[in-house]
C-alpha cells in the first residue's frame, strides 16, 4: 500500500466509527450518497470498547432495517422492566406494561462490530482505521475538508459536508469559534467504576439501587456475562479498587432483604467514566454537523446516550442528502433546532434519574433524593412517567414543524 500523502474527495467526510459515525455511513449509503468514514483508532480497539447496553426500540428497528440487525435478533435480552432498590426492597418497574414498549440489552461494542462488518466486509465501503483527523477546514465555505494521519502521512479528504462524531474529546467542535458555539456543562462529583464479569447475570433486568454508600448496579448481558456498576469518586483507580472490594460494595449496595444474592465471577473488564451533563449550542457551524457525543453527553443512569447519537443521525441523513444533492439547505437548517429539544429532554431525565439513585454528601439533598425515590415507586403516575421516559417515547418533543 502507497504511503504518499493524498488528496481524495467524497460526498460527506465523517470522523469517527462509533455508533454516531457507522449509523450515519449507513444511513447515508441507503440515500445513495457517498462517505468516507476516518476512525483514529484500529479495528480491534473499537471493537472491543465496552460501554452501552441498554438500547431503545427505535434504535433496534435502525439495525434492522439496515440489515445489520441478525446477531441481534438472535443474542440480544429483550427486557420488560427494570428494578430499583432502596432500603432493602425491590421495586419492579414494569415498562412494557406502562410504556407499551419493551428495551434491548445489546451491547454497544456489538452494535459496533456489526456495523463495521457491514460496511467493511459485505460492501466494501471506505472506512479507514488509524486515521487520526488532526484539522478540519473550510467550513463556511462550500467546499470543506478535513486532513488526517494516516500511515504515518498527512492527507487531506475533501468534502460537501464534514460531520464529527467523533465523541467528547474529538476535535470536531473544537474546530468551532468560541464565539458561535455555546457549551453548557455540569460535572457531577462522582463517576461510574464499571466492569464486566463472567459470570451468569444474577437478575433477569436492569437493577439500580440507591444505597447510602453510593449507587450499585447491575446489568445482564448474556447468559454468562454479567455488566455491573458503583458510583465512586471520580478519581478512583484500579488499584484503590482491587476485585474483592468491588464485590463486597456491590454485594452491600445491592442486597436486599428477600435473600437475594449476588453471583461473583472473573472480572475480565475495568472501567472509570466520569459523570457529566454536557450540551454543544448549536450543533452546525456552516457545513460541519456535530452528532452524538461530540455535541452531547448525558449521564449515563438513563440509558440515553449511544440512543441519542442514533436520533441524531436519522435526522442528520436526509438533511445531508438534500444539501450535498441539491444544495437545499432547508432541512440542514432545521437539524440543531430539532436535535437540540430531544437533547435537552433527554439531560432532563437523565439528570433526574442520576439525583435519584445517587448517594450525595450534602445531608439535605440526601434525604430529599430519598424521599423523591421513595414517592416514585409508590406513585402509579410516577412510575409510568418513569417507564415513558425511559424507553424513550416522549411526546415533548416532537420533530420541529415545517
Ligand atoms: P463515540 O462512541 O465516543 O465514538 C467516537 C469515535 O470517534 C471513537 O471511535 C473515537 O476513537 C473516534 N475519534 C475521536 N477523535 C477522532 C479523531 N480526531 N479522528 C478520527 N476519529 C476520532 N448510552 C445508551 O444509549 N445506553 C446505555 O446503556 C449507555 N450506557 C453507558 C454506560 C457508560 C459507562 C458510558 C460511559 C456510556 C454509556 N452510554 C449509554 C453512552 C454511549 O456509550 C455513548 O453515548 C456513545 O458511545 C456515543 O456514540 P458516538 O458515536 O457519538 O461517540
Ligand atoms: C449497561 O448495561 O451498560 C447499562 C445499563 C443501564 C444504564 C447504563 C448502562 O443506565
Amino acid at each position: 500500500m502507497s504511503t504518499a500523502p493524498t488528496e481524495r474527495r467524497t460526498q460527506v467526510a465523517i470522523i469517527g466509527a462509533g455508533p454516531a459515525g457507522l449509523f450515519l455511513a449507513q444511513l447515508l449509503h441507503r440515500l445513495g450518497v457517498h462517505s468516507v468514514v476516518l476512525e483514529a483508532r484500529d479495528r480491534g480497539y473499537v471493537e472491543a470498547r465496552i460501554r452501552a447496553g441498554v438500547l431503545e426500540q427505535g434504535t433496534v428497528e435502525l439495525l434492522h432495517e439496515l440489515g445489520a440487525g441478525d446477531r441481534l435478533a438472535r443474542e440480544a435480552l429483550r427486557e420488560n422492566s427494570f428494578e430499583l432498590r432502596l432500603d432493602g426492597e425491590r421495586h419492579l418497574v414494569d415498562v412494557l406494561g406502562l410504556a407499551g414498549v419493551p428495551m434491548t440489552v445489546y451491547g454497544q461494542q456489538e452494535i459496533v462490530k456489526d456495523l463495521i462488518a457491514l460496511r467493511v466486509d459485505r460492501q466494501g465501503e471506505p472506512l479507514l482505521f488509524d486515521a487520526q483527523v488532526t484539522a478540519v477546514e473550510g467550513v463556511t465555505t462550500d467546499r470543506p475538508s478535513v486532513v488526517y494521519r494516516h500511515a504515518g502521512r498527512s492527507h487531506t479528504l475533501h468534502a460537501d459536508a464534514v460531520v464529527a462524531a467523533d465523541g467528547f474529546h474529538g476535535v470536531g467542535r473544537q474546530t468551532i469559534p468560541g464565539a458561535t458555539l455555546r457549551s453548557f456543562q455540569r460535572d457531577f462529583p462522582y463517576a461510574w467504576l464499571g466492569v464486566m464479569a463472567e459470570v451468569p447475570p444474577s437478575s433477569e433486568h436492569v437493577i439500580y439501587s440507591r444505597h447510602a454508600d453510593g449507587l450499585g448496579m447491575l446489568s445482564p448481558r448474556s447468559a454468562t456475562l454479567s455488566r455491573l456498576y458503583l458510583q465512586v469518586d471520580p478519581g478512583a483507580t484500579r488499584a484503590q479498587w482491587p476485585d474483592e472490594r468491588i464485590w463486597a460494595h456491590l454485594r452491600r449496595r445491592l442486597a436486599t432483604d428477600d435473600g437475594w444474592t449476588l453471583r461473583e465471577g472473573p472480572i475480565v473488564e475495568f472501567s472509570v467514566a466520569p459523570i457529566r451533563a454536557f450540551v454543544a449550542e448549536p450543533m452546525r457551524h456552516g457545513r460541519l454537523f456535530l452528532a452524538g457525543d461530540a455535541a452531547h453527553i448525558v449521564p449515563p443512569t438513563g440509558a440515553k446516550g449511544l440512543n441519542l447519537a442514533v436520533r441524531d443521525v436519522r435526522v442528520l441523513a436526509p438533511a445531508l442528502a438534500a444539501l450535498v444533492r441539491h444544495n437545499d439547505d432547508r432541512l440542514a437548517e432545521r437539524y440543531s433546532e430539532d436535535c437540540l429539544r430531544h437533547v435537552w429532554w433527554a439531560q432532563y431525565f437523565s439528570c433526574w434519574l442520576t439525583r435519584l439513585v445517587h448517594a450525595s454528601d450534602d445531608p439535605v439533598e440526601q434525604r430529599l433524593a430519598h424521599a423523591e425515590l421513595r414517592t416514585v415507586v409508590g406513585s402509579l403516575a410516577a412510575r409510568t412517567l418513569l417507564a415513558e421516559n425511559y424507553v424513550g417515547l416522549s411526546r415533548a418533543v416532537a420533530p420541529v414543524a415545517g
